[in-house]
């Protein structure tokens, strides 16, 4: 029964007690659509022209008044990723497969750790949970993983541990013996490996599925594949776990038009290795230009750097703006930290005149 909230007239719900306590979390996702956008680490030339072309003429509005229907998609992403179609669940981009995974493990008061700076949905899904999250830090003068202390963190109460592999936005990336570590050492609480930036990392913790029953990877399409705004991904783990997953989940949370679409994405994979081509020399050309500009930045294995702009940053991200340019402030994780994702050489010769100026 609702009751009366203090200082309204009208009886109003009071919400979870897990909802009170979160802080709001509001990326600035308002008018970017003009600008260069070095900000999401989105891929920055959009989608493969297959992709685009499937769009523009095989979708017709005949197949919207039925619900999506997900069998060739499943059989396709699974063949493509190597796993059995039952080792797979389909998910509303990585975001859902994060709340799928907390819904299905995570009860309210338990466990979870994660690492910070990372990605916010873990903290955000756990937090809905009414989860106790542990966070613990990336070696604050490197950034590098603290790999000995995550081992010495997971207790007997520990329920899911959550790690980006590369992370973003510290950039670097754990080898598979580190997630092998860390999989012996969690026992039976789960372990999701975010890949969201595999493409330009190359290391994959897919192969490791069939032997440890305690590993989640999920992979997206939101990055290297230029879909961001169709919403899909996928969450790739032992069979036996995609069943209970796939229990919890909506039977249609991802749309008829965003599982079409990633037949096709998958199949042109010269779109994607040009892609990566070319914003692993971006990333180059852009770690030059920041040398020097002596700019310090911390290595990245995936498509963003992140930068020391200690007593410069605000500075930086607004007079990029006023340069068309949109880089992310993470000033509030890192003191003294901007964020640009690499896109083509292009536009980070683009970003680097630009940042240039802003300087002088
Ligand atoms: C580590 C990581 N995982 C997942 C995502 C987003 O995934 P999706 O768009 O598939 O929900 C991001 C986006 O910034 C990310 O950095």
């Amino acid at each position: 029964m609702s009751e009366i909230s203090p200082g309204s007239g009208e009886p109003r719900p009071n919400p979870r007690r897990a909802i009170d306590r979160m802080a709001p979390y509001r990326p600035p996702t308002g008018g970017r659509q003009e600008l260069l956008r070095l900000d999401f680490n989105e891929n920055t030339i959009g989608c493969s022209p297959k992709v685009r072309e499937f769009l523009a003429t095989s979708l017709n509005a005949g197949k919207l008044p039925t619900y999506p229907e997900y069998s060739e998609t499943r059989r396709d992403l699974a063949a493509f990723f190597g796993v059995e179609e039952e080792a797979l669940v389909l998910t509303n981009g990585t975001d859902e497969a994060i709340q799928v995974l907390v819904n299905t493990y995570l009860d309210d008061r338990q466990e979870c750790l994660i690492l910070q700076p990372s990605y916010a949905m873990y903290r955000f899904y756990a937090e809905v949970a009414g989860a106790d999250v542990f966070a613990l830090d990336y070696n604050p003068d490197t950034l590098a993983f603290p790999l000995e202390q995550v081992l010495e963190s997971i207790s007997a109460k520990t329920r899911l541990v959550m790690i980006a592999n590369p992370n973003n936005p510290t950039g670097g990336s754990i080898s598979l013996g580190a997630i092998e570590r860390l999989l012996k050492r969690a026992g039976n609480a789960g372990v999701l490996i975010d890949e969201a930036y595999f493409e330009f990392c190359g290391i994959t913790a897919l192969p490791l599925i069939k032997q440890y029953p305690n590993l989640f990877v999920s992979r997206t399409f939101s990055k290297t594949y230029g879909l961001a705004g169709l919403r899909i991904g996928c969450l790739l783990t032992q069979p036996e776990n995609a069943a209970l997953m796939r229990k919890g989940q909506s039977p249609y949370s991802v749309n008829a038009v965003a599982a079409a679409a990633a037949r096709v994405a998958i199949q042109d994979q010269e779109f994607i290795t040009g892609y990566v081509t070319e914003v692993l020399a971006a990333r180059q050309l852009t770690e030059v230009g920041l040398e020097k500009l002596n700019i310090r930045y911390f290595p990245s294995d995936g498509n963003f750097i992140l930068m020391d702009l200690t007593g410069r940053a605000e500075r930086v991200v607004n007079g990029m703006r006023e340069r068309g340019i949109l880089v992310r402030d993470r000033g509030h994780e890192i003191p003294g930290a901007v964020r640009v994702t690499i896109g083509t050489r292009e536009q980070m010769d683009r970003f680097l005149v630009a940042l240039k100026e802003v300087l002088a």
